[in-house]
């Protein structure tokens, strides 16, 4: 059993409580916890809280900055887009965001066209993104982008270990925890909560290893601009954006023989 309980805010939702709690294997408790962190579930949203440390900390895919980057993003000629080879009339690739967190990153691509499956081995994580994935997929701005998102709750290792032939995806997405990832404030709460809640990704190797294995043309990872590539494969090629680089592993490069599955 997880570790940071649930407390459902809202009488009326205790149902839904329900559900979660099953789902994720989360304990629930009756009374709002007065130290350490907590699921929140209120009339609205779910919620990661704390006393004193930041405010609430949820995945949100219709409000706020989700809204800007989708009326201002940038579109194909963005640093993630041309990280996973979305360019001109190229159909938009399937890819499997490996380490989904809040899901920022996932819901660009799939705001891109492409079709996204979210994996996420939190209970924390995977219940925030579970509830910002119901609400979008009832909002009209985004029930189309959310139709092309799934969520799996599992460790990607060995979830892509198990896929069958024909469900390999084109582009494995990687991001991993590291300390001090993000750069804007908002970033910074959210990754301050991850490494209290969930800690940091330790096992960055083995994952690079099952997804260079699962993808059929190319693996993206994520790094802070100026952090080492994870251990084990030298990157193809590399992709700097502002804050972060995009290091490239080219399946083809990688594995001649079977590159294109
Ligand atoms: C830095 S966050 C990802 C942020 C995400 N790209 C976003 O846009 O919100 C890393 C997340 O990957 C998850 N993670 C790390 N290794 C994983 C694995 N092997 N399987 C599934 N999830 C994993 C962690 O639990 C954490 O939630």
């Amino acid at each position: 059993m997880n570790s940071t309980p649930l407390f459902c805010a809202e009488p009326a939702r205790k149902d839904t409580a329900l559900r979660l709690a099953e789902r994720f294997g989360l304990a629930r408790v009756k009374q709002r916890p007065e130290t350490g962190y907590w699921l929140e579930l209120g009339d609205t949203r779910l919620s990661l809280e704390t006393v004193g440390r930041h405010g609430s900390v949820y995945a949100e895919f219709v409000e706020g900055a989700a809204r800007h980057r989708r009326e201002q993003g940038g579109g194909r000629g963005q640093p993630v887009a041309r990280a996973i080879g979305l360019k001109g009339g190229v159909a938009a690739p399937f890819v499997v965001d490996a380490t989904a967190g809040l899901g920022r990153d996932g819901f660009v691509l799939a705001s891109l066209g492409c079709r996204v499956t979210l994996v996420e081995r939190s209970p924390v994580a995977a219940a925030l993104l579970h509830d910002a994935l119901e609400r979008a997929s009832v909002h009209p701005d985004t029930m189309d982008i959310a139709a092309r998102m799934r969520l799996v709750h599992a460790n990607s290792i060995d979830w892509l270990a198990a896929l069958d032939e024909k469900e390999r995806p084109d582009v494995v997405f990687v991001d991993p925890m590291f300390p001090d990832t993000g750069k804007s404030a908002a970033a910074k709460k959210d990754m301050q909560a991850f490494q209290h809640v969930i800690g940091d990704d330790l096992d960055t190797a083995a994952l690079l290893e099952a997804a260079i294995a699962a993808a059929r043309t190319r693996v993206v990872v994520k790094r802070p601009r100026l952090g080492p590539p994870i251990e084990g494969y030298p990157p193809s090629a590399n992709l700097d954006g502002k804050s972060t680089r995009f290091d490239l592993y080219s399946i083809k490069a990688l594995r001649p023989a079977c590159g294109q599955g």
